[in-house]
Protein backbone atom coordinates (compact mmCIF):
# COMPACT_ATOMS: atom_id res chain seq x y z
CA UNK A 1 0.00 0.00 0.00
CA UNK A 2 1.41 3.41 -0.89
CA UNK A 3 0.72 5.92 1.91
CA UNK A 4 0.57 9.43 2.64
CA UNK A 5 4.40 9.41 3.47
CA UNK A 6 5.22 8.39 0.40
CA UNK A 7 3.58 11.41 -1.53
CA UNK A 8 5.48 13.65 0.66
CA UNK A 9 8.52 12.59 0.61
CA UNK A 10 7.99 12.77 -3.63
CA UNK A 11 6.76 15.92 -3.21
CA UNK A 12 9.50 17.01 -1.35
CA UNK A 13 11.83 15.49 -3.92
CA UNK A 14 9.94 17.67 -6.63
CA UNK A 15 10.20 20.77 -4.78
CA UNK A 16 14.06 20.37 -4.06
CA UNK A 17 14.39 19.68 -7.86
CA UNK A 18 12.26 22.43 -9.07
CA UNK A 19 13.68 25.18 -7.11
CA UNK A 20 16.10 23.61 -4.29
CA UNK A 21 13.92 24.41 -1.39
CA UNK A 22 14.14 21.68 1.24
CA UNK A 23 10.82 20.21 3.56
CA UNK A 24 11.93 18.74 6.71
CA UNK A 25 9.19 16.09 7.22
CA UNK A 26 8.27 17.63 10.40
CA UNK A 27 6.46 20.15 8.17
CA UNK A 28 3.78 17.89 7.05
CA UNK A 29 0.74 19.61 8.47
CA UNK A 30 1.91 22.81 7.53
CA UNK A 31 2.58 21.63 3.76
CA UNK A 32 -1.20 20.27 3.41
CA UNK A 33 -2.34 23.62 5.34
CA UNK A 34 -0.51 25.74 2.30
CA UNK A 35 -1.59 23.13 -0.54
CA UNK A 36 -5.57 23.27 0.39
CA UNK A 37 -6.74 26.11 -1.97
CA UNK A 38 -4.88 24.57 -5.22
CA UNK A 39 -6.32 21.31 -4.03
CA UNK A 40 -9.13 21.96 -3.54
CA UNK A 41 -9.75 24.12 -6.99
CA UNK A 42 -8.50 20.82 -8.77
CA UNK A 43 -10.98 19.27 -6.27
CA UNK A 44 -8.90 17.01 -4.32
CA UNK A 45 -7.80 16.05 -1.10
CA UNK A 46 -5.13 13.51 -2.22
CA UNK A 47 -1.67 14.74 -2.08
CA UNK A 48 -1.03 11.68 -4.94
CA UNK A 49 -3.90 12.83 -6.77
CA UNK A 50 -1.88 16.21 -6.95
CA UNK A 51 0.84 15.10 -7.80
CA UNK A 52 -0.49 12.65 -10.11
CA UNK A 53 -2.05 16.39 -11.70
CA UNK A 54 1.08 17.99 -11.72
CA UNK A 55 3.03 15.39 -13.55
CA UNK A 56 0.07 15.39 -16.54
CA UNK A 57 0.03 18.34 -16.66
CA UNK A 58 4.06 18.66 -17.77
CA UNK A 59 5.27 20.95 -15.10
CA UNK A 60 3.69 24.40 -15.79
CA UNK A 61 0.87 25.85 -13.96
CA UNK A 62 0.65 23.33 -11.82
CA UNK A 63 4.28 23.10 -10.30
CA UNK A 64 4.15 27.08 -10.38
CA UNK A 65 1.35 26.94 -7.87
CA UNK A 66 3.27 24.06 -5.34
CA UNK A 67 6.12 26.43 -5.53
CA UNK A 68 4.61 29.63 -5.30
CA UNK A 69 2.34 27.88 -2.25
CA UNK A 70 5.33 25.89 -0.51
CA UNK A 71 7.98 28.59 -0.35
CA UNK A 72 8.67 31.55 1.95
CA UNK A 73 7.85 34.50 0.72
CA UNK A 74 8.84 36.71 4.50
CA UNK A 75 9.96 39.77 2.88
CA UNK A 76 9.78 43.69 4.32
CA UNK A 77 11.08 46.99 3.51
CA UNK A 78 14.37 47.78 3.99
CA UNK A 79 15.26 44.37 5.44
CA UNK A 80 18.45 44.74 7.93
CA UNK A 81 18.82 47.98 7.36
CA UNK A 82 23.06 47.89 7.12
CA UNK A 83 23.00 46.76 3.46
CA UNK A 84 21.27 50.00 2.56
CA UNK A 85 22.96 52.19 4.38
CA UNK A 86 26.76 50.92 2.94
CA UNK A 87 25.35 51.21 -0.25
CA UNK A 88 24.41 55.01 0.10
CA UNK A 89 27.00 55.77 2.45
CA UNK A 90 29.99 53.82 0.85
CA UNK A 91 29.45 52.18 -2.72
CA UNK A 92 27.82 55.35 -4.40
CA UNK A 93 30.59 57.82 -2.97
CA UNK A 94 32.95 55.25 -3.87
CA UNK A 95 31.47 55.24 -7.62
CA UNK A 96 31.46 58.77 -7.51
CA UNK A 97 35.25 58.96 -7.15
CA UNK A 98 35.85 56.54 -9.66
CA UNK A 99 34.58 57.99 -11.86
CA UNK A 100 36.24 61.16 -11.48
CA UNK A 101 32.89 63.36 -13.50
CA UNK A 102 32.75 60.63 -16.33
CA UNK A 103 29.68 58.81 -16.71
CA UNK A 104 28.68 56.54 -13.72
CA UNK A 105 26.76 53.34 -13.60
CA UNK A 106 25.90 51.09 -11.53
CA UNK A 107 23.79 47.61 -11.95
CA UNK A 108 22.20 45.82 -8.79
CA UNK A 109 20.37 42.17 -8.80
CA UNK A 110 18.08 42.08 -6.51
CA UNK A 111 18.01 37.64 -6.67
CA UNK A 112 15.36 35.73 -4.57
CA UNK A 113 13.32 39.29 -3.85
CA UNK A 114 10.08 37.99 -3.07
CA UNK A 115 7.37 40.31 -3.53
CA UNK A 116 9.52 43.44 -4.52
CA UNK A 117 10.35 45.01 -0.65
CA UNK A 118 13.88 44.81 -1.59
CA UNK A 119 14.52 45.81 -4.65
CA UNK A 120 11.89 48.96 -4.15
CA UNK A 121 14.23 49.53 -0.94
CA UNK A 122 17.80 49.85 -3.46
CA UNK A 123 15.42 52.18 -5.73
CA UNK A 124 14.10 54.30 -2.67
CA UNK A 125 17.48 54.62 -1.13
CA UNK A 126 19.10 55.79 -4.26
CA UNK A 127 16.59 58.41 -5.16
CA UNK A 128 16.79 59.72 -1.54
CA UNK A 129 20.89 59.58 -1.48
CA UNK A 130 22.52 60.45 -4.99
CA UNK A 131 22.67 63.90 -5.95
CA UNK A 132 21.95 64.39 -10.10
CA UNK A 133 20.59 60.59 -10.07
CA UNK A 134 19.09 61.62 -13.80
CA UNK A 135 23.11 61.54 -14.64
CA UNK A 136 23.58 57.93 -13.18
CA UNK A 137 23.22 55.37 -15.88
CA UNK A 138 21.22 52.64 -12.99
CA UNK A 139 19.45 49.58 -13.48
CA UNK A 140 18.18 47.31 -10.85
CA UNK A 141 16.98 44.12 -11.85
CA UNK A 142 15.07 41.68 -9.92
CA UNK A 143 13.96 37.84 -9.70
CA UNK A 144 12.24 34.95 -7.91
CA UNK A 145 11.30 31.61 -8.81
CA UNK A 146 7.26 32.43 -7.41
CA UNK A 147 5.52 33.62 -10.65
CA UNK A 148 2.66 34.86 -7.96
CA UNK A 149 5.39 36.78 -6.25
CA UNK A 150 6.53 38.59 -9.17
CA UNK A 151 3.69 39.73 -10.26
CA UNK A 152 2.32 41.34 -6.98
CA UNK A 153 6.13 42.63 -6.99
CA UNK A 154 5.75 44.20 -10.78
CA UNK A 155 2.12 45.60 -9.46
CA UNK A 156 3.84 47.81 -7.08
CA UNK A 157 0.79 47.59 -4.47
CA UNK A 158 1.20 47.14 -1.18
CA UNK A 159 -1.32 47.22 1.91
CA UNK A 160 -0.90 49.33 5.08
CA UNK A 161 0.49 46.70 7.53
CA UNK A 162 3.03 45.85 4.62
CA UNK A 163 3.71 49.75 4.78
CA UNK A 164 4.41 49.78 8.36
CA UNK A 165 7.38 47.06 8.26
CA UNK A 166 9.98 49.54 7.04
CA UNK A 167 8.32 52.92 5.51
CA UNK A 168 8.53 55.89 7.25
CA UNK A 169 5.52 58.42 7.05
CA UNK A 170 7.71 60.53 4.96
CA UNK A 171 8.66 57.87 2.31
CA UNK A 172 4.71 57.02 2.40
CA UNK A 173 4.14 60.29 1.36
CA UNK A 174 6.76 60.68 -1.23
CA UNK A 175 6.68 57.34 -2.97
CA UNK A 176 3.26 56.08 -2.73
CA UNK A 177 -0.11 56.77 -3.76
CA UNK A 178 -3.46 55.52 -2.83
CA UNK A 179 -4.98 52.82 -4.95
CA UNK A 180 -8.17 51.28 -4.00
CA UNK A 181 -7.52 50.05 -0.20
CA UNK A 182 -3.88 49.34 -0.95
CA UNK A 183 -0.85 52.25 -2.08
CA UNK A 184 1.04 51.77 -5.09
CA UNK A 185 4.13 52.60 -5.31
CA UNK A 186 5.27 55.92 -7.65
CA UNK A 187 6.91 55.73 -11.07
CA UNK A 188 9.64 57.40 -10.17
CA UNK A 189 10.50 54.42 -7.99
CA UNK A 190 9.03 51.98 -10.25
CA UNK A 191 10.92 52.62 -13.47
CA UNK A 192 14.29 51.37 -11.71
CA UNK A 193 13.51 47.98 -11.27
CA UNK A 194 12.65 45.58 -13.81
CA UNK A 195 11.56 42.26 -12.63
CA UNK A 196 11.87 38.72 -14.56
CA UNK A 197 10.96 35.27 -13.04
CA UNK A 198 14.43 33.40 -12.55
CA UNK A 199 15.29 30.22 -10.82
CA UNK A 200 18.79 30.60 -9.23
CA UNK A 201 19.43 26.93 -9.82
CA UNK A 202 19.02 26.52 -13.30
CA UNK A 203 17.85 27.95 -16.50
CA UNK A 204 18.69 31.47 -17.52
CA UNK A 205 20.47 34.06 -15.62
CA UNK A 206 19.76 37.58 -15.89
CA UNK A 207 22.73 39.11 -18.44
CA UNK A 208 25.44 40.85 -17.76
CA UNK A 209 28.00 41.51 -14.59
CA UNK A 210 26.40 43.35 -11.96
CA UNK A 211 27.99 45.72 -9.34
CA UNK A 212 25.73 44.70 -6.58
CA UNK A 213 24.11 41.51 -5.66
CA UNK A 214 21.34 41.02 -3.03
CA UNK A 215 20.53 37.51 -2.30
CA UNK A 216 19.18 37.66 0.79
CA UNK A 217 17.18 35.09 3.02
CA UNK A 218 16.91 32.30 0.50
CA UNK A 219 19.71 29.63 0.15
CA UNK A 220 18.80 29.16 4.15
CA UNK A 221 15.72 26.82 2.90
CA UNK A 222 18.68 25.23 0.84
CA UNK A 223 20.52 22.58 1.13
CA UNK A 224 23.22 20.09 0.13
CA UNK A 225 25.38 21.54 -2.52
CA UNK A 226 22.45 24.43 -3.63
CA UNK A 227 24.00 26.67 -1.65
CA UNK A 228 27.32 26.81 -2.56
CA UNK A 229 26.04 26.63 -5.84
CA UNK A 230 24.23 29.70 -6.12
CA UNK A 231 26.86 31.01 -4.52
CA UNK A 232 29.30 30.01 -7.41
CA UNK A 233 26.74 31.28 -9.91
CA UNK A 234 26.42 34.71 -8.45
CA UNK A 235 29.74 35.03 -7.95
CA UNK A 236 30.43 34.87 -11.43
CA UNK A 237 28.28 37.26 -12.26
CA UNK A 238 30.00 39.77 -10.19
CA UNK A 239 31.80 42.63 -11.60
CA UNK A 240 35.46 43.08 -10.40
CA UNK A 241 35.11 44.46 -6.84
CA UNK A 242 31.42 44.42 -6.81
CA UNK A 243 30.17 43.41 -3.78
CA UNK A 244 27.63 40.46 -2.69
CA UNK A 245 25.08 40.60 0.15
CA UNK A 246 23.57 38.12 1.71
CA UNK A 247 21.29 37.31 4.65
CA UNK A 248 22.35 37.41 8.57
CA UNK A 249 22.19 34.28 8.98
CA UNK A 250 23.91 33.33 5.94
CA UNK A 251 27.57 32.72 6.00
CA UNK A 252 29.44 31.47 2.81
CA UNK A 253 32.00 29.36 3.42
CA UNK A 254 34.74 27.62 0.52
CA UNK A 255 34.69 30.88 -1.57
CA UNK A 256 37.90 32.33 -0.56
CA UNK A 257 39.20 31.42 -3.99
CA UNK A 258 36.86 34.49 -5.39
CA UNK A 259 35.25 36.13 -2.74
CA UNK A 260 36.86 38.44 0.42
CA UNK A 261 34.68 38.85 3.11
CA UNK A 262 34.53 43.08 3.43
CA UNK A 263 32.90 45.37 6.06
CA UNK A 264 31.43 48.19 5.04
CA UNK A 265 30.12 50.51 8.00
CA UNK A 266 28.31 48.12 9.65
CA UNK A 267 27.63 45.96 7.13
CA UNK A 268 29.51 42.86 6.19
CA UNK A 269 29.04 41.65 2.38
CA UNK A 270 31.49 39.37 -0.11
CA UNK A 271 33.47 41.64 -2.58
CA UNK A 272 34.37 39.98 -6.31
CA UNK A 273 38.48 39.24 -6.35
CA UNK A 274 39.93 40.41 -9.29
CA UNK A 275 39.63 38.11 -11.84
CA UNK A 276 43.02 37.46 -13.19
CA UNK A 277 43.80 36.57 -9.40
CA UNK A 278 41.13 34.12 -8.98
CA UNK A 279 42.10 31.86 -12.24
CA UNK A 280 45.54 31.60 -10.46
CA UNK A 281 44.17 30.14 -7.69
CA UNK A 282 40.96 28.52 -8.31
CA UNK A 283 42.39 25.36 -9.13
CA UNK A 284 44.78 25.35 -5.90
CA UNK A 285 41.08 26.38 -3.96
CA UNK A 286 38.81 23.65 -5.20
CA UNK A 287 39.95 21.28 -2.99
CA UNK A 288 38.88 23.52 -0.19
CA UNK A 289 35.97 24.43 -1.78
CA UNK A 290 34.71 20.69 -1.95
CA UNK A 291 35.72 20.37 1.97
CA UNK A 292 33.66 23.15 2.77
CA UNK A 293 30.83 22.46 0.81
CA UNK A 294 29.49 19.54 2.86
CA UNK A 295 30.27 22.31 6.05
CA UNK A 296 28.31 25.16 4.40
CA UNK A 297 25.20 22.81 3.63
CA UNK A 298 25.27 21.48 7.16
CA UNK A 299 24.97 24.95 8.74
CA UNK A 300 21.88 25.96 6.04
CA UNK A 301 19.87 23.67 6.59
CA UNK A 302 15.81 24.75 5.62
CA UNK A 303 13.56 26.26 8.19
CA UNK A 304 10.46 26.23 6.54
C1 LIG B 1 12.19 34.63 2.43
S1 LIG B 1 12.05 35.33 0.82
C2 LIG B 1 13.38 36.50 0.85
C3 LIG B 1 13.03 37.78 0.13
C4 LIG B 1 14.11 38.88 0.19
N1 LIG B 1 15.32 38.47 -0.45
C5 LIG B 1 14.37 39.29 1.60
O1 LIG B 1 15.43 38.98 2.15
O2 LIG B 1 13.49 39.94 2.21
C6 LIG B 1 12.69 33.98 -0.15
C7 LIG B 1 12.29 34.06 -1.64
O3 LIG B 1 13.13 33.14 -2.35
C8 LIG B 1 12.37 32.65 -3.45
N2 LIG B 1 13.03 31.44 -3.94
C9 LIG B 1 13.05 30.19 -3.40
N3 LIG B 1 13.76 29.35 -4.17
C10 LIG B 1 14.23 30.09 -5.23
C11 LIG B 1 15.02 29.79 -6.36
N4 LIG B 1 15.50 28.55 -6.59
N5 LIG B 1 15.28 30.78 -7.24
C12 LIG B 1 14.81 32.04 -7.05
N6 LIG B 1 14.04 32.38 -5.99
C13 LIG B 1 13.75 31.42 -5.08
C14 LIG B 1 10.99 32.43 -2.85
O4 LIG B 1 10.00 32.39 -3.85
C15 LIG B 1 10.86 33.65 -1.91
O5 LIG B 1 10.16 34.69 -2.52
Amino acid sequence: MITADVYFSELCDNLRAWCGVTLSPSKTYLVQNRLRGLMSELDTTELGELLRLSKASGGGYIRDRIVDALTTHETLFFRDRQPFEALTKHIIPEIQTQAKGGRKRLRLWSAACSTGQEPYSIAMSLIESVANLSTWDISIVATDVSPNSVEKARTGIFQDHELRRGISDSQQRRFFKRVGDGWQINDEVKRLVRFEIGNLLSGRQPDGLFDIIFCRNVVIYFSGDDPLRTFEMLSNRLSENGRLFVGCSEVLTGMGHILDRDRIGSATCYKRLPIASTAQTSTAQTSRAQTSRAQTSRAQTSTL
